[in-house]
């Protein structure tokens, strides 16, 4: 009987979770998949329009917006464990776009890179507005359709990726990625164009 009660309680636990989530971003479809990694925060006038969700996204990730930035995601696109999509400005990631696990995407610096501003902040307390990201450069980061993203990518601000590229794994990304290219390392640079003539490994019965 304890057994019962405890499952109970728990599957009302996760369903006010996915319920407190959805509250937190517009919606475009009914299939969305959530897990224990899945999370939004909203903050310096943030609202729930400034964060979009295309139809069958898999979100397990932690998105969070400041300053009414957007977090646009496309159709069919997901979003790995443990993942943090942060944006004062707007990041805006394409249909069919793939972003693996430990993925940092940000369209701001977070900090201001000026020692007095640094300062002045960690003076202030946990919750004062100079801890804010818009007080740091910020520019939007723009992922294209079908972008496959591997684990451990850090994406910075003013990134655009263009469609079908491939982020290798663990790479850090500080300039733009031309289609149809796979880029890698740290800084990432580009290590192979035209992947669109690659030959199809799967051939549909
Ligand atoms: C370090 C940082 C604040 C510098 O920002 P910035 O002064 O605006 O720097 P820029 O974006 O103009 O980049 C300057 C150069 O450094 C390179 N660069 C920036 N960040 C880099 C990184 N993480 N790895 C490698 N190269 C990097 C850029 O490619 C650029 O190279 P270039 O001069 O050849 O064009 C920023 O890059 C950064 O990493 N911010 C995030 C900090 C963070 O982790 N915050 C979360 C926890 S608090």
């Amino acid at each position: 009987m304890i057994g019962i009660i405890k499952k109970l309680l728990l599957l009302f636990l996760k369903k006010l979770r996915i319920i407190e989530i959805k509250d937190k971003m517009t919606m475009k479809g009914n299939s969305y998949l959530f897990n224990r990694y899945s999370a939004v925060t909203l903050a310096d006038g943030s609202t729930k329009e400034d964060i979009i969700l295309g139809v069958r996204v898999r979100m397990y990730g932690h998105l969070s917006s400041q300053n009414r930035g957007k977090i646009i995601f496309g159709d069919y696109s997901q979003i790995g464990d443990n993942s943090m999509v942060a944006a004062v400005k707007s990041v805006t990631i394409g249909d069919y776009t793939a972003i693996g696990d430990d993925v940092l995407i940000t369209d701001n610096n977070s900090h201001s890179i000026n020692p007095e501003d640094r300062l002045l902040m960690r003076t202030k307390a946990e919750d004062h507005p100079y801890r804010l990201w818009r007080y740091s450069d910020s520019k939007p980061v723009v992922i294209g359709r079908n972008v496959w993203v591997g684990s451990k990518v850090r994406i910075n601000k003013g990134v655009t990726i263009g469609d079908n590229s491939i982020i290798a794994a663990s790479a850090v990304l500080t300039k733009d990625v031309p289609p149809n290219s796979i880029a890698a390392g740290n800084p990432a640079r580009i290590v192979k164009t035209d992947i669109d003539k690659s030959p199809r490994l799967i051939k549909e019965s």
